[in-house]
């Protein structure tokens, strides 16, 4: 063999390889490197305390000292423009540092938004939680780091108790939704991945609900590789209503491809399949109404009572059969004794303990 095409073989061999390890740092939804592959590359996406998860409210254990969550800042939004940015996995708008979140464990600062979706056909789905089974069309995340005991997002993203991630489930339906309509105008001009536009500053804290005190809350994971399990979520039980016009947008116009690339393609359907919950627990800020019509206490109260009533019941049902019994034997002694020696239960009773050593 010419020696030259050996050196030309060992080329393509080592090409190849440092292709596929540059292809090892991409990542879609759906595909060859789609989320059943994540934890290949990204070990952590394997873990055992990953999101999304379904919130089963069966499930849930109500902790009233869960506060509202409090928005700081969200309304001083200052006098510069956003930036909205399609990354080629979602459009994100970054947020400045003086907006917050308290009614938390630790202050956290906010990072970043972006959102999550379907793809405009069939069934409703593109949120990634889901409760009881049921998605939403849509998902808004505002990402927070633990600004008390982190310097920064990149410190902090790694840590447990790291970063705070509001979920907000989205559905279609009604009227066009005017908080929303600050970032979904602006779609059209960065519908390639790597394009960003600057758009009019908004306050915040009208794209989320407006009952901030109903919420779920568990330790999880971001959604997206390297799935860090450091994030300490708040899922709202109260949806947003965008219009159905309004979330078309979301699903139709961007590109999860670059503007050179041969080959468009949609950024659609940019959502994780819920994970195993394994052993942790999913904490609630309210009693889900359809589920728990009783409190802890009257629980207590009622197993205890019926507890007791049955106890009652059978040492006065005990009193009774003893009594009758007793009567019944005076009477009928002489008739019955023959009987009585070789059938009477209380007889073999004792005479089992008895043979017991
Ligand atoms: C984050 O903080 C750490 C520790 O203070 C520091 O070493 C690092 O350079 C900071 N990173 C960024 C991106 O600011
Ligand atoms: C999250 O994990 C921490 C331990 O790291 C624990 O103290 C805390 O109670 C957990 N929170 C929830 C909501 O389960």
């Amino acid at each position: 063999m010419d020696p030259a095409w050996l050196v030309v073989a060992v080329f393509l061999l080592l090409w190849q390889c440092v292709e596929s390890t540059n292809a090892g740092k991409e990542w879609t939804y759906a595909g060859v490197v789609g989320q059943s592959e994540w934890p290949e590359v990204f070990p952590e996406c394997g873990g055992s305390s990953q999101s999304p998860i379904d919130v089963d409210t069966s499930q849930t254990l109500y902790d009233p000292s869960l506060a509202p969550v409090k928005p700081l800042g969200y309304d001083q939004y200052g006098h510069g423009p956003f930036t909205l940015s399609n990354n080629g996995h979602t459009v994100e708008m970054p947020l400045p540092s003086w907006m917050g979140i308290g009614g938390l464990p630790w202050q956290f600062s906010a990072v970043q938004l972006h959102l999550h979706w379907g793809n405009g056909v069939g069934v409703a789905k593109g949120s990634e939680h889901t409760i009881d089974g049921h998605s939403a069309s849509a998902e808004l995340h505002v990402v927070h780091y633990n600004s008390e005991l982190h310097a920064n997002l990149s410190e902090a993203k790694t840590q447990g108790n790291g970063l705070a991630v509001l979920g907000v489930l989205i559905e279609a339906g009604g009227e066009t939704n005017q908080a929303y309509t600050n970032i979904l105008n602006y779609l059209g001009r960065i519908r390639h991945a790597g394009q960003r536009v600057a758009i009019p500053a908004f306050d915040v804290q009208t794209l989320l609900p407006r009952d901030l005190s109903r919420y779920f809350r568990y330790n999880g994971s971001l959604t997206t590789p390297p799935c860090h399990q450091s994030v300490l979520w708040t899922v709202f039980s109260e949806r947003v209503r965008i219009s159905h016009s309004q979330l078309l947008k979301l699903e139709t116009v961007l590109f999860s491809s670059r503007p050179e690339d041969s080959q468009p393609t949609l950024l659609q359907d940019n959502y994780r399949a819920t994970q195993p919950l394994n052993c942790r627990t999913v904490l609630s800020s309210f009693v889900p109404v359809s589920v728990q019509i009783y409190t802890d206490g009257e629980i207590s109260a009622i197993v205890v009572g019926s507890l007791c009533g049955c106890i009652g019941l059978g040492v006065i049902a005990w009193f009774v059969v003893k009594t009758i019994r007793n009567k019944d034997v005076a009477k009928d002694f002489k008739q019955d004794m023959a009987l009585k020696m070789t059938f009477d239960p209380e007889k073999k009773e004792e005479t089992v303990p008895q043979s017991e050593p």
